[in-house]
């Protein structure tokens, strides 16, 4: 006998007066967890059928027709209550739609969370992450991130796959492009403002979502750069490198984590009890849900730890998974594992109350509509403000990388100038792998940005040569371009297919022939600047050597165009610095600012009997922390509170600097300490903090930074983390490799 609707509904209703009449009278021993009593009664009401479903999140159907999203077997699966969320399925009036059958005519009625990669934009697509992050205006990324939340959440999606905190040291993988680079305190100051933009203050509210801290954990350091290949790391490594951005997610509030494809030290992170209950449940006390990637509980079968899909289901829901995408294991073998004792109800229960919870927190109880409102979406989607703060944090993210004689800004009197290449036009490129809902018709390329900013200017254009290919049949017409032109600006870098997920490349130079088409332009010898984009760092040797004006522009966004423009004739002066660093030469992978001096450091002598390469110098092509501006800096007058402080004391540092160029501009000033004695090996310098400050000509401004005994701790040999007393060295500079100051301090017990 099925209960109808209403019977369930009035049942439903009487268990929550009872549960709260119950509250009431006893005296309440445990902290009260908001909605606690509602989902307790909830789940006292639920089948074990209803509970499984709650655990299983699935794809769209067909084609992205709007009457295809869902076919009729998934609304069938939706009605018995054996789906809980969908992936993909978006449109305000669409998921209103979905939402409705899974309210009105499911037994229960509970709402579905409706998911997206919502990474660097909705539809209004702003810089990719790591393009963001070059940016280091932590504000402009949580705002960036909020402005993905108002237009997602206005077009039915309460639920996001961001932000993805890995932290890479290898640019072959291809994922460094969605992520904040190579270093574990900057990437968890940017991992905690992303949450922040996505979740705001109050997930209650129709315009927060749910955000997802990805990939848990170590997905960073694929062996060999290879894309779901192993990780296979010290638990040092893994502690000192890898989850910090997770642990900072979670103490900005993120609601949800996802597993990661890979192994961590032989355990496939999907069935890693140590990383989903003891670190994140036992250590950190994460109360919301984790959820699988896509298919990785079938994919153990893969990795050779179970033998089929039902062993999969038990093993990864034992371990600390409570929701299965993509991959049907959990909907299709989780009673019969509860039937053969595998995994027990109340293993089960465990799981829906963490998802059920996450529900009521998003208000889907309160009003299962909140997110599907068709008047909000036409309001919110793709505005001139949202446009506007796209355009904003693509200046920001934009790095110059050389600008010998000041080639660049390039004068707004030119009256013909040839933009060549194949990104100067390609709107698939300007938005990247994970273009969510992107708008390919709103993209601003290069050539539209150029028009808009100079539209009694003589434009040309020619493609030239292909991403890939080795055509070169495109050479003549550019270089006829360029021959008319008073400058040429070459776009060129990687296709929209290069970077992002399944893109790990062996070879990390400009692909195809494109460099050959800018050493022809070169060869003129007129005025060129080179536009590189790109998701991830790139070996750009012959470039740096012979090219007067690089900047580099990464993967933009819908208003890229607008926004290279407005660097390249100044409307903005560059304050981009690396979030990675540039290798010399992919040989040198990984390649980071912060190494470890070893025994025979490379002391520039030229002994051969050094820690380097025989063929190659241990430097890279451009450091972590490296940004040029149109104007110069100077810092100046460093001051140390005291030489020595004590354990508990405030490390206090003040310096000066000072605008010396002649146009105003930003500068990002950066602070790294170094543990010059300690129990364990500590790296040359550690970014222990920054600030990026505007400065007028002639300006100079005093910038205070203060340091306590946690930002000094150590991982000692048993995996602690500790502070020890003793000398450490400061310094400040413009990047990790350009330290203007100096100076020492003693931390004693
Ligand atoms: C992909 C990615 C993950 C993404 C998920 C859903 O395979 O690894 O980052 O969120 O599937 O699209």
């Amino acid at each position: 006998m099925t209960l109808n609707n209403k019977t369930t509904f009035v049942l439903f209703f009487v268990l929550i007066v009872l549960s709260t009449l119950a509250g009431c009278t006893s005296d309440r021993q445990e902290v009260v967890k908001p909605f606690k009593d509602q989902v307790d009664s909830l789940l006292a009401v639920m089948t074990l059928e209803e509970k499984i479903g709650q655990l299983n999140l699935v794809g769209r159907d067909g084609n992205l027709d709007s009457a295809t999203r869902i076919g009729p077997d998934k609304a069938e699966a939706i009605r018995k209550g054996h789906i809980g969320s969908l992936i993909g399925v978006v449109g305000a009036g669409f998921n209103r739609e979905v939402q409705r059958i899974a309210v009105e005519e499911s037994r229960l009625g509970i709402p579905l969370l409706f998911a997206r990669d919502v990474i660097h934009g909705y539809k209004t697509l702003t810089p990719v992450p790591l393009a963001e992050a070059a940016s280091w205006d932590l504000g402009a990324i949580e705002k960036s991130a909020r402005m993905a939340a108002f237009e997602a959440s206005a077009s039915g999606i309460n639920w996001t796959y961001a932000p993805m905190v890995d932290v890479s040291r290898d640019p072959r993988w291809g994922r460094v492009m969605e992520g904040a680079g190579e270093d574990p305190y900057y990437g968890s100051l940017v991992a905690a403002a992303r949450v922040r933009g996505f979740q705001g203050n109050d997930l209650n509210l129709n315009n927060t979502i749910l955000a997802c801290a990805k990939h848990f954990a170590g997905y960073g350091s694929p062996m060999a750069g290879r894309e779901y290949s192993i990780t296979d790391i010290s638990m040092r490594e893994l502690y000192e490198v890898h989850l910090p951005p997770f642990k900072a997610a979670f103490e900005a509030g993120v609601g949800t984590y996802m597993t990661s494809f890979t192994e961590i030290n032989a355990i496939p992170a999907t069935v890693s009890r140590f990383l989903l209950t003891g670190i994140l449940r036992e250590r950190w006390g994460f109360d919301g849900f984790v959820v699988t990637d896509w298919s990785t509980i079938t994919q153990l079968m893969e990795h050779g730890v179970v033998a089929d899909s039902a062993s999969g289901a038990a093993v990864s829901l034992k371990a600390g998974v409570d929701m299965d995408m993509g991959s049907l294991a959990f909907v299709n073998y989780l009673k019969s594992q509860v039937d053969e004792k595998r995994v027990t109800e109340a293993d089960i229960d465990t799981a829906v109350r963490r998802i059920l919870l996450a529900k009521y927190r998003l208000g889907l109880f309160e009003d299962p509509y909140r997110y599907a409102d068709p008047e909000r979406e036409k309001r919110e989607v793709l505005t001139s403000e949202n446009r506007e703060l796209a355009r904003d944090i693509a200046r920001k993210s934009m790095v110059l990388l050389k600008n010998e004689g000041q080639l660049l800004p390039l004068s707004k009197s030119l009256k013909t100038i040839a933009v060549i290449g194949p990104l100067a036009d390609d709107k698939r490129a300007f938005m990247g792998r994970w273009k969510a809902e992107g708008n390919k018709g709103g993209v601003i390329t290069l050539v539209r940005g150029i028009k808009n900013k100079l539209p009694d200017a003589n434009v040309l254009f020619a493609r030239g040569a292909d991403f890939e290919s080795d055509d070169r049949s495109g050479f003549q017409e550019a270089l006829a371009v360029a021959r008319q032109a008073e400058a040429v600006i070459l776009a060129v870098g990687e296709s929209q297919r290069h970077s992002g997920e399944a893109s790990t490349r062996a070879s990390i130079d400009i692909p195809g022939v494109q460099l050959e088409l800018v050493q022809k332009i070169h060869a003129l010898d007129k005025p060129v600047v080179v536009l590189l984009f790109n998701g991830r760092p790139l070996t750009i040797n012959w470039l740096k050597d012979n090219i007067p004006a690089i900047l580099e522009a990464w993967i933009p966004g819908t208003e890229g165009g607008n926004a290279i423009a407005d660097v390249v004739f100044g409307d903005y002066n560059p304050s981009g610095k690396l979030p990675m660093t540039f290798p010399h030469s992919v040989g040198q992978i990984p390649v980071f600012y912060s190494y470890k001096n070893t025994g025979r450091p490379d002391d520039g002598s030229g002994s051969r009997w050094v820690s380097g390469y025989y063929d190659i110098p241990n430097e890279p092509l451009y450091p972590f922390g490296y940004g040029l501006s149109y104007t110069t800096f100077e810092y100046f007058d460093l001051q140390l509170g005291k030489p020595k402080i004590e354990m508990d004391d405030t490390i206090r540092v003040r310096m000066k600097i000072r605008n010396t160029g002649p146009v105003k501009g930003e500068e990002v000033i950066q602070l790294y300490i170094r543990d010059l004695l300690a129990s364990v090996t500590r790296p040359v310098k550690e970014l222990k903090g920054f600030k990026k400050v505007m400065l007028e000509p002639g300006e100079s401004k005093t910038i205070k930074f203060q340091l306590s005994a946690n930002d000094l701790m150590l991982l000692n040999e048993e995996l602690k983390w500790i502070t020890e007393p003793g000398e450490f060295q400061l310094m400040i500079g413009s990047s990790s490799s350009d330290i203007r100051l100096e100076g020492k301090f003693e931390l004693f017990q």
